[in-house]
């Protein structure tokens, strides 16, 4: 099986594998068409009845029109920090499986392969602005809790490093989704590990080396992809080609989104069974 995000420029399937795919990172300027690749991507693994879908979602928007589909969807900090502990938890019995057994991959007779997706990576690790808020409407808390806040953002960093150094081997993979995956927005461990890079629509050669890697910053042009050019898109890190690929996402309209969900949420693992867990 293997995941067609959409076409080359000279029309050949742009494809990723699955499973067993390298973590993902999706940078571009709001509205270039990263919700949409998301929505391909778990669009591509729904009818999968070995694959769990997990997602972060603090715009609320974006992820919950698969919410049928989704293990679990977190919309709040709250719930983030609980997916990414529940996730590492997964993530350590699994790794510790492998050892037990000599193994070195995962095998989906072990357990269900896992997509990760987080869109908006930077509201992630941004400092708790629900709790911030918290703090000052109520006028509880003051500075401990102003400290808690900032705390809960580095707890979140650590989780989702540990996460992403062993999450490849154990089946998980996860997928980035950021308007500009800078060093401040996305922490330098995380994004050593998203070895797939997505860019699409961006405004400046800063933007492309922030978003495929400096090295990329003056080979490929900010205006190779127009404005008018939905989901047009460079990759680079794909394992069959040390080169970067020029391409355009698949689009998946809302209909057809409802249309998967209602054929495959059967499919979807409670918390429960894939966590061992009871939901939140
Ligand atoms: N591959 C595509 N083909 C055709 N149209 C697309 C494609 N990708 C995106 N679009 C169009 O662009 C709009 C914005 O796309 P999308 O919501 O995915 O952007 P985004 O990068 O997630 O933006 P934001 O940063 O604001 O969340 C979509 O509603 C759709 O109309
Ligand atoms: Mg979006």
């Amino acid at each position: 099986m293997s995941i067609e995000i959409g076409r080359r420029f000279d029309n050949r399937p742009l494809v990723l594998p699955w499973p067993n795919c390298p973590h993902i990172q999706i940078g571009g300027e709001t509205g270039s068409g990263k919700s949409g690749l998301c929505n391909v991507l778990i669009g591509s693994v729904a009818a999968d009845p070995n694959t769990a879908i997990c997602g972060i979602d603090l715009k609320l928007v974006e992820l919950s029109p698969w919410a049928d589909r989704l293990t679990t969807l977190a919309t709040t900090a709250a719930e983030a920090d609980h997916l990414l502990v529940a996730l590492r938890d997964l993530i350590r019995e699994r790794a510790e499986f492998l050892q037990a057994n000599g193994l070195r991959r995962w095998d989906a007779k072990f357990g269900p392969w896992v997509l990760f997706i987080i869109d908006e990576l930077a509201e992630l690790q941004a400092v708790d602005a629900d709790k911030l808020a918290e703090v000052i409407s109520t006028g509880e808390g003051g500075p401990q809790a102003m400290r808690e806040a900032k705390n809960n953002q580095q707890i979140r960093t650590a989780l989702l490093g540990s996460i992403a150094r062993l999450a490849r081997f154990c089946g998980v993979t996860i997928v980035g989704a950021t308007q500009y995956p800078s060093a401040e927005v996305v922490d330098q461990q995380i994004r050593t590990q998203l070895t797939i890079k997505v860019m699409l629509r961006v405004a400046s050669g800063e933007q492309v080396a922030v978003c495929l890697g400096q090295g990329y910053g003056n080979s490929i042009s900010p205006k190779s992809i127009s404005p008018t050019e939905r989901g047009g898109l460079w990759i680079v890190g794909l394992p069959d080609t040390g080169k970067p690929v020029r391409g355009r996402a698949h689009w998946v309209s809302d209909g057809q989104v409802a249309a998967r969900v209602a054929a495959t949420s059967h499919l979807t693992p409670s918390p429960q069974t894939l966590f061992n867990e009871e939901p939140f």
